[in-house]
């Protein structure tokens, strides 16, 4: 009986044993499934984090270039888009769906010169800056840009996988091109004209002065009196003409203060109502209610507003309708340095035959006349006063609509 007592005894303990040793057992896994669940969740976060950044990094960088200004595109090595970012979309009045894997040079007006560039630089390399194009936009509007290609390198190897095009519409530079070459003309024109103005005035002078002792040398009814009373009106004329010339080349600083611009072009209609009813063209007006004062001088705008009258009158041959808007118009670049500034405008509209298309630009260049007695300085003379005043005239002006002339003044917040 004890010896089975002993025997069970000894089972209990060898059991309790394996039990004891398996519990350790288990305790160890426990602890090392725990360290390596702790390890994986680390990793996850760790995983998580860096997504997260990467993430932020991918928006960063897919912030800066659908933000940045220039159209920026991509191609794969055959010159199809592959991307666009939104000036380039924007600029080119395209949906993505619309242009992507079309190719490239279907973008440039010229299109051999688009594939020319293209291939150049997918085959041989090539890389372009600072070069400039005419594209053309979904609506088949032609608008100048400056470029640069770069070829898209796989990172850390010599390889390419397409090329990047980027763009900058130039518009803006193109007519300040313009602009300049056009003040480069008045400025030496100005110069010379001053000084042969000044050189035809004294002669002139002494041929009045003689012709008209001349004229007092024979009897009224003398046919030769009348051949040198003409002579002294040629040159009254011609005279007017060299004044007309010296003030083109020395306008005078503008004597600048607030004024009502309606009271300007109320002035200036009083001056000319009888003949335009004359020439039976009927006056209309538009002015906006609260339109700010300008500042400038008087008397260099009152030029102005008559010389473009004068214009649409000349135009109006048979008679017409000349109307005169004013207002206010927001973000409107007054030069290179006043943006998106507030101007008041001026908009003279006449129904006369209007300025052909190819013409528009010619029309500010002094001596540009279709007039047979014209002197083609009214317009060159008006826009540089309005220059001096802050401000600038565009035209818009079609054959069957006749013309619009459309000035702008600064509007001055508060009196310097
Ligand atoms: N309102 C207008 N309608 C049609 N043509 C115009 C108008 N204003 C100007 N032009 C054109 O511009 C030219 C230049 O005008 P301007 O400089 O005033 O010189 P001018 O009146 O002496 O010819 C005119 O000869 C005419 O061909
Ligand atoms: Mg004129």
């Amino acid at each position: 009986m004890s010896q089975q007592l002993e025997q069970k005894k000894q089972n209990a303990a060898r059991v309790n044993k394996i039990i004891t040793s398996i519990e350790l057992q288990n305790k160890h896994k426990a602890a090392s499934v725990d360290v390596k669940f702790k390890e994986i969740v680390e990793k996850y976060n760790t995983l998580i984090d860096r997504y997260k950044r990467l993430e932020k990094v991918y928006e960063f960088h897919r912030g800066i270039i659908q933000n940045i200004s220039s159209g920026i595109l991509t191609t794969d090595m055959q010159g199809r888009i592959t991307f666009m970012n939104r000036a380039a979309l924007e600029a080119l009045g395209y949906e993505y769906n619309n242009i992507q894997e079309k190719e490239l040079d279907v973008l440039f007006v010229n299109r051999q010169d688009g594939k020319d560039i293209i291939s150049d630089a997918l085959t041989k390399g090539r890389e372009y800056e600072s070069r400039e194009t005419h594209l053309l936009t979904q609506d088949k509007k032609v608008i100048p840009v400056g470029f640069s290609i770069t070829l898209l390198r796989i990172p850390g190897s010599d390889e390419n996988y397409g090329l990047i095009f980027i763009f900058r519409n130039i518009d803006y530079i193109t007519s300040l091109r313009h602009q300049i070459e056009r003040m480069d003309r008045l400025a030496t024109l100005g110069e010379l004209s001053a000084g042969i103005a000044h050189e035809i005035r004294n002669p002139l002078a002494g041929i009045k002065t003689s012709a008209q002792v001349l004229e007092e040398s024979f009897s009224p009814g003398d046919f030769r009196s009348q051949l040198v009373s003409r002579i002294v009106k040629e040159i009254d004329r011609s005279n007017e003409l060299l004044k007309r010339f010296f003030h083109f080349a020395k306008p005078g600083k503008p004597k600048q203060d607030f004024y009502n611009i309606e009271m300007i072009v109320d002035g200036v209609y009083l001056l000319m109502a009888s003949r335009l009813k004359k020439h039976n063209i009927k006056f209309k007006t538009d002015f906006s209610d609260n339109t700010p004062q300008v500042y400038v001088d008087e008397s260099q705008i009152e030029q102005v507003i008559l010389n473009l009258f004068l214009n649409a009158m000349e135009a109006m041959k048979n008679g017409g309708e000349l109307t005169i808007e004013i207002g206010v118009e927001n973000n409107i670049n007054l030069s290179q340095y006043q943006k998106n500034e507030n101007a008041v405008f001026i908009r003279i509209f006449d129904t006369g035959g209007g300025i052909p298309e190819d013409k528009l630009e010619k029309v500010f260049n002094p001596f540009y006349t279709t007039k047979s007695d014209g002197v083609g300085l009214g317009l060159s003379i008006s826009s540089r006063l309005l220059e001096e005043n802050g401000g600038k005239i565009e035209l818009q002006s079609n054959e069957r609509n006749g013309s619009c002339f459309n000035v702008f003044l600064p509007v001055v917040k508060t009196k310097s």
